[in-house]
């Protein structure tokens, strides 16, 4: 099916209690393998484009591998701009067929992070795609944007209340003791904080820094209103692992498309494991029985 707008996925899924998985895709093969784990447990799967992946790609591959891969899915599928900061790349990106866009002003005072976003939220509805925004600055290194602990704020939920009353979004980005990469040592989530945001708001909330939080902060925080959680570092490491395990154990195949397949069986099966984890095995038919 054609790519489908954020919005209505992610309500469904903090309506019910679950979490749509977003995964920050790497190349045709791995997008390929996220729609399929996706299509296998009957899910719904944002596939995610970090700024720098645009780059070394381009707009159109990118748009293309993703309409091809949903293309003949039965399931719902949203090419989403994950972090981003340039207002003409985030045009360009709802222009080429993304059905969702962030912004990422986090690092700028309130009222013009909120400037910045208003900017954004126009564009997102000149285009009808949906949004996302960061209030709070989450630790860690996505992208080329590194975030040290010391600086990283925590969001308040009454500024995240006004931050989403104004912007109408999609998703909403906020700090809440995640951080993006490995974690050093036991993440201190605090869920207090997103059960506060969450009330507030009324808006699904985008965790970010999903690698290396257990089955148990999950399922935390998906009951006090996460709805989209971001899995990154945990792909790029099975990607070029299973590469590389499969020609230690095969030294002497030179077969690129079994290498590539084995690559490809193993991203799928790390995908279908947080799909399922977050609870979002059959969820595919509420969207689309609410989009009929
Ligand atoms: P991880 O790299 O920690 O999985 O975080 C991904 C993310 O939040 C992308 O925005």
């Amino acid at each position: 099916m054609p790519l489908v707008n954020m919005k209505p996925l992610l309500r469904d899924a903090m309506e019910n209690g679950y979490a749509v998985a977003a995964f920050n895709l790497v190349d045709y093969g791995s997008t390929k393998a996220m729609v399929k784990a996706a299509e296998e447990l009957n899910a719904p799967v944002i596939c995610q484009t970090s700024a720098k992946t645009i780059k070394f790609y381009s707009h159109k591959e990118i748009v293309s591998w993703v309409r091809t891969a949903a293309e003949d899915s039965p399931v719902p599928v949203v090419l989403h701009l994950d972090h981003c900061k340039d207002l003409e790349m985030i045009e360009a990106c709802a222009k080429a067929g993304w059905t969702s866009i962030m912004i990422d002003a986090s690092e700028l005072p309130f009222e013009e992070n909120l400037e910045m976003s208003k900017r954004v939220r126009d564009i997102a509805d000149k285009y009808g795609v949906g949004m996302e925004a960061e209030l709070g600055q989450i630790m860690g290194v996505e992208d080329d944007m590194v975030v040290a602990e010391e600086e990283s704020v925590l969001t308040d939920p009454e500024d995240a209340q006004k931050f989403c009353d104004a912007l109408d979004l999609s998703a909403f980005a906020c700090a809440v003791g995640t951080a993006h990469g490995f974690y050093h040592g036991d993440p201190k989530v605090d869920f207090d904080r997103i059960e506060a945001i969450n009330k507030l708001t009324k808006t699904p909330m985008a965790l970010h820094g999903g690698t290396g939080l257990s089955d148990e902060v999950f399922r935390k925080a998906i009951e006090r209103g996460a709805a989209k959680i971001n899995i990154s570092t945990n792909l790029k490491h099975v990607f070029v692992e299973s590469f590389v395990k499969y020609h230690m154990e095969n030294p002497k195949d030179f077969e690129p498309l079994r290498v590539i397949d084995a690559q490809y069986q193993a991203c799928k099966l790390l995908f279908s494991s947080f799909i399922a984890k977050f609870g979002g095995e059959n969820r595919a038919p509420a969207y689309l029985s609410k989009a009929a």
